[in-house]
């Protein structure tokens, strides 16, 4: 299949290409870099280097590459912005995503595959979180990309679009060259790792007073190999019809101290830490059920154990110590 993936210059989005590729598909990475990177392009897929909001470039895309299918990733993904800058969330996670898919209608492209995430629920009712859940996002992140599936069932409905919105958990480990190099980086792994690598003086824990086990929030996290792998099920299954489904490992998850006890096994290394307050917006536990997606596709994780997916991310560290700028 032709597939068009944007924001495939970004952590997810280049493990999604390289899986693309490895089974044989062809792929065009729609990509502004104003977060992702060039070099994180896969080989053999080619950049088109433009923005969502760019109708005029997006369409002769779709035309000229005879694109049949777009996984859509770019996005911006922040929490704590999202709450200072709404307006950067609707223009690029609801507006620049129209354009998208208005381009898609008139190149008559009708699969479409969309990163969702779990903040769509908000503060959950119950754990693991199933796709019936109630959403009610506290903050615009989540706000703006439950619009988005809102539009897209309305689209489907209308116009025949067919898609699959995959509401991740944490993401996290890498491939042998994809990885996570995130400017700010905000998330918890990276952040461990660079401790033990050095550089940085210490993790800082957002609050030890949770109700949970150890007092610190819980995660589901899943392998970024395991969640591409979801991305090309998902898309070969939309013939059958649109759906959504959760992807996270499942299983108790893990709180923040086991990820820290995890990265110290894993390295070698001493990673000091403290605490400090609350993270704003942050639920206590977070753990999905992924039970649909594994009846309706039959998807397995390959790597549940948090100790390989650590793994995978202090290999790909020690590879690119810079990161993606050697
Ligand atoms: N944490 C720390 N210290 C840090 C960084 C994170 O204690 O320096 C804690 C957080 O408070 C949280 C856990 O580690 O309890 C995981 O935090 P991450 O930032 O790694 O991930 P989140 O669970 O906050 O975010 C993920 C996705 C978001 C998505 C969100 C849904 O990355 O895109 O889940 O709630 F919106």
């Amino acid at each position: 299949m032709r597939v068009l993936v944007t924001g495939g210059a970004g952590y997810i989005g280049s493990v999604v290409t390289e899986q693309l590729i490895g089974d044989g598909h062809e792929v065009v990475v729609y990509d502004d870099l104003s977060k992702g990177h060039r070099d994180a392009v896969v080989a053999g897929a080619e950049l088109v280097n433009a923005g969502l909001a760019d109708a005029a470039t997006l369409n002769q895309t779709l035309r000229e590459r005879q694109i049949e299918a777009v996984i859509h990733m770019a996005a911006s993904s922040l929490v704590g912005e999202s709450v200072e800058q709404p307006n950067k969330y609707y223009k690029n996670n609801v507006v620049a995503g129209l354009v998208l898919l208005d381009a898609m209608l008139e190149c008559d492209v009708k699969r479409f595959v969309f990163s969702s995430t779990a903040a769509v629920y908000g503060e959950p009712e119950a754990q693991p979180i199933q796709e019936s859940a109630s959403t009610t996002p506290t903050n615009p992140y989540g706000e703006t990309k439950l619009s988005f599936e809102h539009a897209l069932k309305w689209y489907d409905r209308a116009y025949g679009l067919r898609y699959a919105s995959l509401r991740y958990f944490n993401a996290a480990g890498a491939t042998e060259n994809c990885g996570e190099d995130h400017d700010p980086e905000t998330h918890i792994i990276p952040i461990t790792l660079q401790a033990a690598a050095g550089k940085r003086s210490h993790v800082e824990i957002y609050g030890e007073d949770y109700p949970t086990p150890d007092g610190t929030c819980i995660r589901d996290y899943i392998h970024v190999i395991d969640l591409a792998r979801a991305h090309i099920q998902a898309l070969e299954a939309l013939s059958e019809g649109s759906r959504i489904y959760n992807l996270g490992c499942g299983g108790a998850g893990y709180s923040v101290r086991e990820v820290i006890d995890t990265a110290q096994r894993v390295t070698g290394k001493e990673i000091p830490t403290r605490f400090g307050p609350r993270r704003a917006g942050d639920p206590a536990i977070l753990v999905a059920s992924s039970d649909r997606i594994k009846s309706e596709l039959g998807w397995r994780p390959q790597f549940q154990d948090l100790g390989l997916i650590i793994e995978s991310a202090w290999r790909w560290m020690q590879t690119h110590p810079n990161g993606y700028s050697q």
